[in-house]
């Protein structure tokens, strides 16, 4: 989290730090932060605001002071070390103020850093780690007055994450960048230059670039770039195109974008499809996994890792490649695989799923496992994320940008892309007959136009939600293929509204959740016909007997249904193997209703980021 930008050119710095900090809002909105140097007085200055970014354009605004500005370095912040505030905020400086920093991750080693800076004289002003790294490429700038050098040498003591931008009012003609476990890009333009941890806030000035790998140093003129490693040694760099369109990134009329984005999901459905799932008779093609045909047959187990909703993406994964293919699937939580022994060899394959691809604790989750040899495969919306150049094999999702913090077309797109890697493995291992796969893929093909009929539908969600909007506490049960979905419905609601929501599987109801159901607590069973559906609906009449109020999310016609739960939620019926990727949506309405009911800020919920940086 947090997203750092920098620019030199002729452009209105300003004006560029602040648009990139818009499109990089999504990883965090604690506070912001620009530093410019003033060529017309010599001055590096500084503009802090608390809060959404807003208020630091509000500053901006009213700001008679600035001149003619050339180059600056901003940053949006998502908290780690030091509460939200103006003196918390970046860009951060040295004594002197001659040298600011903005920064993105976390300095595991900053308290003893810190302590022996100290020891040299250094006050400190703020709470952050950042404000260490500061102190420290200024001691080393003392000893050679150059500032390549000095961050060179300054990060080889650094533990943990960075993504940097240093500016030094000595050398006002330069930005310095550095990474390590953290994005960052230079965007390439003609006479100009930009420095982003995400290619949204350079895309609208320019499609080339150049990623940082891990421990290098680049040092950024307005008209050239320079690479170098820890020693100091030049790395040739490839400048890449990004196959990325210019785009304004707006809510199309819609009140936030994440409604938008629930409204996207037909096309979703249909893009990601497209390409890969031609007719019902063709087979899938994934061109961009290169697992070959003998591995495949011989593979006994998958592990599939991920965070927050992509976890319940591969929640729903664990089920469709098990049942498709008779492969063993794990899924574990990235930050638990990280601390545990590896099972993992080179008979497994790996699948990493994530959104953004740059999920510090997904990043080093799938490094261990690459490590043990295992083949690394990831489901990305970003294949030009660290994760995607790092992996064996890739299923890009095509869900496009996705700006709400709260995931929802990204989950549909990352569900679907399961369906299509097991169809694709089932093919290949022979573990379906070929009229099983027909029907299947025929299903699939008409998921969009389901999708739609749901959307057609929305006021009776809305409605529906309504009446539940001011409950404190919220159960979602569920079990089977659709458990996940309970959980990520859970997930949903607890984003945005803040009511405490949680998913259990309906058969634990009895082992202790059912102790806290009376008559305020109500109950989101989704229980979609197939070899789960009586079951649940047991579950369903022992939460009815404890007084619970009930809703039930089914494609069920069955009438006793009215006679147990307090309000139906109908969708269209369809498979049970694919019902995950019909139940998602109306799930994701309701939490979105009763939010905009509680008139949250559904699109920047308190406390969250989008993209986690940090491990
Ligand atoms: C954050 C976001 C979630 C997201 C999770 C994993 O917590 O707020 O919406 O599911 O990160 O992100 P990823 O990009 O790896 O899918």
């Amino acid at each position: 989290m947090c997203g750092i930008v920098g620019y030199i050119g002729s452009r209105n710095t300003v004006d560029v730090l602040l648009n990139g900090l818009t499109s990089l809002e999504y990883r965090g909105y604690d506070s912001s932060g620009v530093s410019v140097y003033d060529r017309d007085d010599g001055e590096i200055k500084i503009f802090k605001a608390e809060g959404k970014l807003n208020n630091l354009k509000e500053i901006l605004k009213n700001d008679t002071t600035l001149k003619t500005p050339g180059i600056g370095i901003g940053h949006i912040r998502w908290a780690t070390h030091g509460v939200p505030s103006v003196e918390n905020a970046h860009p951060h400086t040295c004594n002197c103020g001659n040298l600011v920093i903005v920064h993105n991750g976390i300095i595991e080693n900053y308290l003893e850093l810190k302590s022996k800076l100290e020891n040299l004289g250094c006050k400190f002003k703020s709470q952050t780690d950042t404000e260490t790294i500061a102190h420290l490429i200024a001691q080393k700038y003392k000893e050679e007055q150059n500032l390549t050098n000095a961050v060179r040498n300054a990060v080889k003591e650094l533990k943990g994450a960075y993504a940097l931008c240093v500016m030094h009012r000595n050398e006002p003609n330069l930005i310095v960048a550095a990474r390590k476990n953290a994005p960052l890009l230079i965007g390439v333009g003609n006479n100009e230059n930009f420095i982003a941890s995400d290619v949204p806030a350079i895309i609208s000035y320019t499609k080339h670039a150049c990623y940082l790998n891990d421990d290098e140093i680049a040092t950024v003129w307005a008209n050239k770039f320079e690479v170098c490693d820890l020693e100091g040694k030049i790395i040739n760099k490839r400048v890449e195109i990004l196959p990325w369109e210019s785009q304004t990134i707006n809510k199309m009329g819609y009140k936030h974008f994440m409604l938008k984005e629930i409204h996207e999901q037909p096309d979703v459905v249909r893009n990601v499809l497209s390409n890969k799932l031609i007719d019902a008779n063709t087979k899938i093609k994934l061109d961009e996994v290169k697992l070959n045909s003998d591995t495949i047959k011989n593979l006994s187990r998958i592990e599939i890792i991920a965070c927050g909703t992509s976890l319940h993406a591969a929640m729903v994964g664990k089920y469709i490649i098990e049942s498709m293919t008779k492969i063993a699937v794990d899924v574990e939580a990235s930050s638990e695989y990280i601390y545990r022994e590896k099972t993992t060899n080179e008979n497994t394959l790996v699948i990493g799923v994530s959104q953004s691809g740059e999920t510090a604790d997904t990043i080093t989750a799938i490094r261990q496992a690459k490590q043990t040899g295992a083949h690394i495969l990831i489901i990305t919306n970003r294949p030009d994320s660290t994760m995607a150049r790092e992996a064996h094999s890739l299923v890009p999702v095509n869900a496009g940008i996705e700006v709400s913090v709260a995931a929802t077309k990204s989950y549909m797109a990352q569900v679907l892309s399961f369906y299509l890697f097991a169809i694709y493995l089932s093919e290949i291992k022979n573990t379906m007959n070929s009229e099983q796969l027909i029907n299947l893929k025929f299903e699939l093909l008409k998921l969009p136009n389901l999708v739609e009929t749901i959307l057609q539908h929305e006021d009776e969600i809305k409605k529906c939600a309504s009446k539940y909007a001011s409950t404190k506490d919220f159960i979602y049960i569920s079990r089977g293929i659709n458990l996940a979905s309970a959980y990520e419905g859970a997930l949903k609601l607890k984003e945005i509204s803040y009511i405490n929501a949680t998913g259990y599987p309906a058969g634990e109801l009895k082992h202790g959740p059912i102790a806290m159901l009376d008559e305020t607590m109500p109950v989101m069973v989704i229980m979609m016909p197939g070899v789960v559906y009586e079951k649940i609906l047991s579950n369903a009449q022992e939460a009815k007997a404890r007084h619970a109020k009930l809703i039930a999310l089914t494609s069920s016609n069955d009438p006793k249904l009215y006679d147990t739960f307090d309000d139906i939620i109908k969708i269209p019926q369809i498979c049970e193997m694919l019902s995950p990727a019909l139940t998602c949506v109306p799930l994701q309405l309701f939490a979105y209703y009763i939010a905009e009911f509680l008139g949250k800020d559904v699109d920047q919920p308190r406390n969250l980021a989008k993209s986690v940086t940090v491990e």
